[in-house]
């Protein structure tokens, strides 16, 4: 099974796993204070579950869709930075998960790591 690991946890999931799923279901803060009330609960309209995913190997995630594409070539999101959907994203592999600061998630200042 596919292992995760965010904010200091390592846990897994079934292959192919919903990774805003996965995150929320293991108690690790996908979204920022306020976005974890608003938000669009996993539908990919609104940006907030944005995160960096590092695969430990090609395939680890499932490719970008039109709605993670879409919903990040706007702003305040900038499609050029690397960052994934985690409510548009299967896990497949061994991952590694960072959020970073903002609404969105979408600033330079890193929220949590991997490791704590
Ligand atoms: S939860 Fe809204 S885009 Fe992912």
């Amino acid at each position: 099974m596919p292992k995760i690991t965010a904010q200091g946890k390592t846990f897994e999931c079934d292959r192919g796993a919903n990774l805003r799923q996965a995150l929320l279901a293991n108690g690790i803060d996908l979204y920022s204070p306020r976005a974890h009330y608003i938000n669009c609960m996993g539908i990919g309209t609104c940006g907030t579950c944005a995160i960096a995913i590092e695969e430990s190997v090609e395939g680890a995630i499932s490719a970008t869709n039109w709605k993670d594409r879409a919903r990040r070539s706007l702003p305040p999101h900038d499609p050029q930075k690397n960052l994934r959907l985690a409510c548009q994203t299967q896990v497949f592999g061994d991952i590694r998960v960072t959020k970073f600061e903002g609404f969105w998630g979408h600033e330079d200042k890193i929220a949590w790591q991997a490791e704590k």
